[in-house]
Parts: structure tokens; sequence; C-alpha cells
């Protein structure tokens, strides 16, 4: 599989990843602990297996829906080049507030570099992307973050030596305004924060249906545990536009078609929803609207049936063997 770009020199499990712009500061998820959180997982309130409830405490806010249909962030004639390689060129598009887009298109189309433009990891050589009514290109990673955009990697990234739990916790602590003092001196404010975060952390990881697992290392969860794990903790900062990419990467059918389920899931409690994936057959099945990128360019938008039928989009994905697409 296809590693991205410059996360080569990604500093592992100290933090996020990407932070290929920005030296060494500590985390795009706001205030990632180096060490463990220490978590009591015995102070789960039970109640946090009701789904209905859980529903509630995951999503809150569902104002969110009103506004549905209004573009919740535009690409606008984004161009990103790596010395002569244009990766992405002129691409513009609408993310539509409350639905699930599809972008997809063969491997090295530039999916992955659109993520990365949509979440700081790159500037964008040219054009802007906006978000929520901002320019994200002033914006640092956290803050990008705090404005409401979480994704998911390609290659899974948890911080495998931490339980399930704590990896969504860690997200939790993203949304959280305790300074380090603060946390140091164990204020009220930040044992409530922590509460708070384990409540929710636990409640995440009940809706992405692996609550089971939660005092489990994420190293020791099967991968597709894992991969769920990843999106609860994506959860967890309480994103507008939740970004996925190839999140179904390695998956069976029936694991694909379970993931598909937990997509829509999400979708329907109020966030947006960005999925990228190059499985054609599984993106209809679970987009509203698809966009499609071939060698960096935009060839076409719609909706599932038209981009099903468009000439263009069956040339793109010709000699492109099945399993090769999963
Ligand atoms: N950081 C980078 N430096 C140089 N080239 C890159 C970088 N990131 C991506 N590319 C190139 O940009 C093109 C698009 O890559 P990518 O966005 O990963 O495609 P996809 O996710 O659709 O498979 C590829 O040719 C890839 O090699
Ligand atoms: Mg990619």
């Amino acid at each position: 599989m296809r590693e991205e770009g410059l996360d080569s020199n990604a500093p592992g499990l100290t933090g996020d990843d990407d932070e290929a712009n920005s030296g060494p500061a500590p985390s795009g998820y706001g205030q990632i602990p180096d060490e463990p959180v220490d978590v009591d997982v015995t102070a789960v309130d039970p109640s946090l297996a009701d789904p209905e409830h859980v529903a509630e405490v995951v999503a809150p806010q569902r104002e969110i829906r009103t506004a549905e249909g209004a573009p919740l962030m535009r690409m606008e004639h984004v161009t990103m080049k790596f010395g002569g390689l244009v990766a992405l060129d002129d691409v513009s598009f609408d993310i539509k507030r409350g639905e699930i887009l599809g972008l997809i298109g063969p491997n090295g189309a530039g999916k992955t570099t659109c993520f990365n433009t949509m979440t700081g990891v790159y500037r964008p050589t040219e054009g802007q992307v906006v978000f929520d009514g901002r320019v994200l290109g002033k914006l640092k990673r956290n803050e990008i973050t705090r404005a409401g955009i979480a994704r998911t990697f390609q290659n899974i990234r948890l911080f495998n030596e931490m339980t399930a739990l704590e990896n969504v916790a860690v997200g939790t602590d993203a949304r959280h305004k305790t300074s380090v003092p603060g946390a140091l001196f164990r204020t009220t404010r930040h044992r409530d924060e922590e509460r708070d975060a384990i409540d929710r952390g636990m409640a995440l990881l009940e809706f992405v249906g692996i609550g089971e697992r939660a005092t489990e290392k994420a190293k020791n969860l099967p991968y597709g545990d894992q991969r769920r794990l990843e999106i609860a903790r994506a959860l967890a900062t309480e994103p507008k536009l939740l970004c996925l990419d190839e999140p179904a990467a390695g998956f069976n059918p029936a694991e694909k078609s379970a993931l598909m389920d937990l997509i829509r899931k999400i979708r329907d409690d109020g966030y947006t929803v960005l999925l990228i994936e190059h499985d054609m057959r599984l993106v209809m099945g679970v987009t509203d609207r698809i966009v499609v990128l071939e060698f960096g360019r935009m060839i076409a938008e719609g909706l599932p049936d038209e981009i099903r039928d468009n000439e263009q989009v069956i040339a793109a994905y010709l000699g492109v063997p099945d399993d090769e697409s999963a």
C-alpha cells in the first residue's frame, strides 16, 4: 500500500503524523499527552450501552441537520504541485452539510492529497479551501481540528500502546480548554474534563461497535476494530466534517458492508462525511454524491447513478482489476 508522501518522516506514536510543515509541534489533536492517559473504566456509566443514550451523547449538536444542503467545505481552484508533479490540478467542488460525499479515482489520482490540503497538511500551491466560511490556509493543524475537521488515515495511525478507550479520550482532549498547568495541578475542571473524556470515549466506542474492547491495547485489536477505533477517535473531536481515507482497505465484503452501515449511521447522526474509496461499487452503495479524480483532475461530479454511467469514469477505471480496488 502506498505511503502518504511526507508521512514517512512522521513521528509515529508521539502524536499526529502529518506535521510536515510545522516542525515538532506537539500534535494536531490538541494536547495529546506523550504518556498514556490514566482512565478508570469501572467508573463508566452502564447506561452508555443504550444506543439511544449513546447517540445523544455522541452528537449533542443535532442542529447541524437544519442546515443540510448548504456548503460546509469548498475546494476553490485548488492546485497542489510537488516539484514538477501536479497532484491536484484546478480542483473545485463543494461538500454540502449532512451529505456523504464520495471522492474516488484510481491509485495516484490525488485523493489523499486532496484530504491533505483540506486538513492543513499541505497548503495548496494555488487556490484555497474554505471551511464553514473560513479560509483554511492560515490555520494551524490543531486550529483546523477545532474548526471541526477530523480524519482517519489510509494507513492506520493509533497510539498502539494505549487502550482503545485512551485512544478515543485523547481525541476528546482536542476539544478541551484546560491549560497545561491546570492539568498538572489536577484542577476540578481538569478532573471533570477527564471524566467527560472517559464517558464520551466509552460512548463512542459503543457507537462504532467496539465497546467491549475498551480496555485492550490498540495494537492487540483485530485490524477491522482498529479501523473502527480510528473513526471513534476522529469523532471524539466532535467534527462537523469527518474525512475517511479508504477506511475499508483490506476488508472482506462482509466487513465492507458493515462499515458502510456505520458510515450511514454517522451521517444520520448529523455529521458530514467525506469518503475516499477507490472501489467504485462500494462507494455507489453509500454516498449521496461523488467526485471523481484522475491524474489530479476532476473528471466528473454527480449522483452515484450518473457516475456509474459516465464514460470518462468508466474509462478511468478500465484496466484496474477489482482486487486492486479494495
Ligand atoms: N508529499 C508528496 N510529495 C511528492 N509527491 C506526492 C506527495 N504526495 C502525493 N504525491 C504524488 O501525488 C500523486 C497523487 O497521490 P495521492 O494523493 O496519494 O493519490 P491517491 O490517494 O488518489 O492514490 C501521486 O503521483 C503521488 O505520488
Ligand atoms: Mg490515497
